[in-house]
C-alpha cells in the first residue's frame, strides 16, 4: 500500500500526544503549541482544568497563546475577548450590550485534553480507526506507584521528523559513536544477543543485555554499569525502556517524540526510579539524560532527510546491516501495518 505523509498525520491525530509537561502549565498559565502542524493555545484554569483550543481567536485571528488568563477567563490579547474553559465566548467588550448570537458563533474549537504520567495529552481527531478501537494510552504501572520516584524530563525540540527520531530511541549502535563523549568510549559497538518480539497489539519489545561502558569524562556510575534492557514500544510513538541492574535495582522511562510538524518534533521523557534506588541523585540521572538526549538531537538534525521516507523503495530506509537495525525496521514494518489498518475505513462514533 503507498501511505502518504497525510495518512500518517491523520491517523497520529486519532492518538494521545503529549503537549507539555503537567508541572509546567501552573493554573493561570496560557501557551502555545503546535502538534500536528495543528496550532493550540493551551491554558490551565484556576480550578485546574486544561484547555486546548485552535489557537487562533475566532474575532480577528490573534494568538490567544500570546492572551493571558484575566478573572478566571482566557483573554485574547488584542480586543480582550474571553473565553472559559470550555471555550465558551463569554464577553465582546466593545459592545454595548451582551450579543449571545456572537457569542455562541465565537465558540472555540477545542479538542480532548488528559492528563498522565505528569504530562498534558491532547487528541486533536475524536474519530474512530477502522478497527472501531479508540488510541488509549498504555498502562506503565511503575509511573502511578508511589514508592517510586519519578521526575520529568525537559522537554527537547528536534528540527527532525519524528520518526527519526523513534529509530534513534531504538538505535542499539550508535552508543560507542554518538555518546562517546558522555556514555563512554569503551562503549562496545557489536550487537548481541537482541530478542525482538511483535506483541499482541501491534507494538514490540527487544531485549538485549547493555554492556559496561567506561568513561572518565562523567560520572554517572551506577548508570554505566552492565544491565538487561528491554525496550517495549506502543504504536505508533511510546516507548519505554526498562533497565534492570544486578542488584536489583531498576528504571524504566518513557520517551514520547510529539510530532510538531512533518520536520520536527518534540521529545517528552520521564524517569520513574525503583524504591531504594543505589546510584546517582534523581536530579544527576536527569542532567545527565539530557546530554545524551542532546547528543542524540544532533545525530537527527544530521540526517536527511529529515524524516524516514514512509515508501521505502529498495534501499529507501538507508542501507541497514543486521542486526543493528532489526530493530528500527520493526518498527517501521509495524507502523505501515498500523497505519494500513487506520485508513481502511473511517467509523464516526455517534
Ligand atoms: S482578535 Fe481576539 S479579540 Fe480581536
Ligand atoms: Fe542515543
Amino acid at each position: 500500500m503507498i501511505l502518504t505523509e497525510d495518512v500518517v498525520f491523520n491517523a497520529l491525530k486519532r492518538t494521545w500526544q503529549p503537549v507539555a509537561n503537567s508541572e509546567s502549565l501552573e493554573a493561570g498559565k496560557v501557551m502555545g503549541y503546535t502538534l500536528l502542524e495543528t496550532e493550540l493555545v493551551i491554558a490551565r484554569f484556576a480550578n485546574g482544568a486544561v484547555l486546548a483550543a485552535d489557537v487562533a481567536c475566532p474575532h480577528k485571528g490573534a494568538r490567544l497563546s500570546a492572551g493571558c488568563i484575566r478573572d478566571g477567563e482566557l483573554m485574547c490579547p488584542y480586543h480582550g475577548w474571553r473565553f472559559d474553559e470550555k471555550g465558551a465566548c463569554q464577553s465582546i467588550p466593545s459592545l454595548l450590550e451582551p450579543n449571545p448570537d456572537k457569542q455562541a458563533l465565537s465558540h472555540l474549537k477545542t479538542y480532548a485534553t488528559q492528563e498522565r504520567y505528569g504530562f498534558i495529552w491532547v487528541k486533536l481527531d475524536p474519530s474512530l480507526p477502522a478497527n472501531g478501537e479508540a488510541h488509549e494510552l498504555p498502562d506503565i504501572p511503575e509511573f502511578e506507584d508511589a514508592r517510586w520516584t519519578y521526575r520529568m524530563g525537559p522537554p527537547m525540540k528536534f528540527q527532525a521528523g519524528w520518526r527519526r527520531e523513534v529509530e534513534n530511541y531504538l538505535d542499539m549502535s550508535h552508543f560507542a559513536f554518538a555518546h562517546s563523549s558522555t556514555l563512554g568510549v569503551s562503549a562496545d559497538p557489536r550487537i548481541r544477543d537482541m530478542t525482538i518480539t511483535v506483541q499482541d497489539d501491534g507494538g514490540y519489545q527487544m531485549d538485549a543485555p547493555f554492556p559496561a561502558l567506561d568513561n572518565n569524562h562523567e560520572m554517572p556510575g551506577k548508570l554505566q554499569s552492565a544491565h538487561h534492557r528491554r525496550q517495549r514500544s506502543y504504536l505508533p510513538n511510546f516507548t519505554t525502556i526498562r533497565q534492570s541492574f544486578h542488584d536489583g535495582d531498576e528504571r524504566v522511562l518513557v520517551h514520547i517524540p510529539s510530532p510538531n510538524t512533518r520536520e520536527s518534533c518534540t521529545c517528552f521523557w520521564s524517569l520513574a526510579i525503583s524504591p531504594g534506588f543505589r546510584g546517582p541523585a534523581p536530579e544527576s540521572q536527569i542532567e545527565f539524560a539530557v546530554k545524551v538526549l542532546d547528543e542524540d538531537r544532533q545525530m537527527c538534525e544530521l540526517q536527511m532527510p529529515r524524516e524516514v521516507p514512509i515508501n521505502p523503495t529498495r534501499g529507501g530506509w538507508g542501507v541497514l546491516v543486521m542486526p543493528g537495525d532489526t530493530l528500527a525496521n520493526t518498527f517501521q514494518k509495524q507502523l505501515r501495518r498500523w497505519l494500513s489498518a487506520s485508513v481502511e475505513t473511517k467509523v464516526t462514533p455517534n
